[in-house]
């Protein structure tokens, strides 16, 4: 069997990378930067595209072969949108996902009794190669916010948000089923056909 190419993906976030991982499993050996030596590369961009497009371009730059990025993260409506591209670092500490998901509880408790608690995942994929993009997707799965902690499984947001369609969270319903229908699954599978398509 021909061994199967590697896909380097530039981030440290092992949670994206597994999830990645499990749904390339057929096509790729996917790997992350942990345990590698590259720099951080800050997230300076005010918009997910932005932030992806700085991740692979940055990375692509230090290393031969294609680079995929992910910037992604959580919009609600009630919030204006927030915590959108700093999903991240909502309550200050970039990655701590308990402090995160207490703050946006303790935002959504605030609201009036009855205010829409409808909510989007959106995730941001480049590819890109000595540092020049090659193309970008776009994937997005709508849901919504409740209000306690419900579910072990996945990470960040995924104990709060409940996909259209389903009445448990993401967290709830694992990652074989969240692979299926996620934000990253979504932008993942149309990078995915422009890979097999273009190399
Ligand atoms: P990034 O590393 O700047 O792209 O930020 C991603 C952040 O968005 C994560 O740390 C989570 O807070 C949130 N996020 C993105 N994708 C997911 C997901 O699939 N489930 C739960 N939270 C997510």
């Amino acid at each position: 069997m021909p061994k199967k190419p590697t896909l380097l993906v530039a981030t440290r976030n092992a949670h994206k990378t597994e999830e990645i991982r499990q749904m390339l499993a057929g096509s790729y050996m996917v790997e992350d930067l942990n345990g590698k030596d590259f720099p951080e590369v800050e997230e300076t961009g005010t918009t997910f595209l932005a932030n992806a497009k700085l991740k692979a371009q940055e990375i692509s730059k230090l290393t031969s072969g294609v680079i995929l990025s992910d910037d992604s993260g959580l919009e609600v409506d009630a919030l204006n949108g927030d915590p959108g591209v700093y999903s991240s670092r909502y309550a200050g500490t970039d990655g701590d996902n308990e402090a995160n998901n207490t703050k946006l509880m303790t935002e959504m408790a605030k609201l009036p009794d009855g205010t829409s608690r409808t909510a989007r995942f959106r995730c941001v994929m480049v590819l890109a190669q000595n540092g020049e993009e090659l193309a970008h997707f776009s994937g997005a799965v709508e849901g919504s916010i409740i209000s306690e902690l419900t579910g072990d499984g996945g990470f960040g947001y995924d104990p709060l948000f409940i996909p259209d369609g389903y009445e448990k969270t993401f967290a709830q319903l694992g990652d074989t089923v969240k692979n299926t229908l996620s934000h990253r699954a979504n932008a993942l599978n149309q990078a995915a056909e422009w890979l097999s398509e273009n190399s």
